[in-house]
């Protein structure tokens, strides 16, 4: 894990809660999809899942949900949004921790569906996360991830963003990303021994350049 990283997203946590939705009609349909691919009695994992948005909004369909970010000031705003939420039944399954694929991996435990939003990208070493998020699943689990591919940006914005990534990175003003299209990122998941189940994009706006992709364990 990268102290830096952590120190950015610790930083960042209080601004990133305070921050709107960037497209609450995607985010629906999104949300959508995944109740529709998890079973009943689901074990579920959240890699990233920040201040908890999508796990509130998603543990009442699982059996249990450990919503888990590198940042320790994220979990803790997503504890807060937890002991305030109406819905006092999410208490029962959700819970909250700081942890990375990397040290859950440490002590395993199966899960029937990982799920990562606006993550992968962001989980530094891309072959070593999608090796930890496998051997974290149950045989035939899934792997949901929906992230930003700088790859798949407007080509004439393209350059100015890979231009822009490492300057801020050295004024600490962004964390470590991995920039990636859709297809280099599903060939990431297929090499980490998955297959990939579904790609798709659930923004109407024109240019989504976050790929929903489905990925399946081996049995
Ligand atoms: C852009 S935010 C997305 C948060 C949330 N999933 C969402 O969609 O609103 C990225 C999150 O990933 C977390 N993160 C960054 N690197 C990580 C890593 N290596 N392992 C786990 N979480 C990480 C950050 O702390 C941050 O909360």
């Amino acid at each position: 894990m990268s102290e830096k990283d952590r120190r950015f997203w610790d930083k960042a946590a209080r601004k990133y809660a305070a921050s709107a939705i960037a497209d609450e009609e995607a985010f629906a349909r999104t949300l959508t999809r995944v109740r529709e691919l998890t079973p009943p009695g689901a074990r579920v994992l959240e890699l990233g899942c920040g201040t908890g948005t999508a796990a509130l909004r998603l543990a009442d369909a699982a059996e249990s949900y450990l919503g888990t970010d590198i940042s320790g000031e994220m979990i803790a705003i997503a504890k807060e949004k937890l002991a305030d939420a109406e819905n006092r039944d999410l208490a029962l399954r959700l819970r909250f921790r700081a942890a990375t694929a990397e040290t859950l991996a440490e002590e395993p435990d199966c899960y029937d569906i990982i799920l990562g939003f606006n993550y992968i990208h962001l989980a530094g070493d891309l072959p070593g996360a999608l090796a930890h998020i496998r051997a974290l699943l149950a045989p035939g689990g899934l792997f949901i991830s929906k992230t930003p591919c700088i790859g798949e940006v407007n080509p004439l914005l393209r350059p100015l963003i890979h231009l822009a990534i490492p300057v801020m990175q050295l004024f600490g003003k962004a964390p470590s990303v991995t920039s990636l299209t859709a297809a280099s990122l599903e060939d990431a998941i297929r090499a980490a021994g998955f297959s990939i189940e579904e790609t798709a994009y659930h923004s109407v706006k024109k240019n989504d350049w976050r790929p929903f992709i489905v990925a399946r364990a081996p049995q």
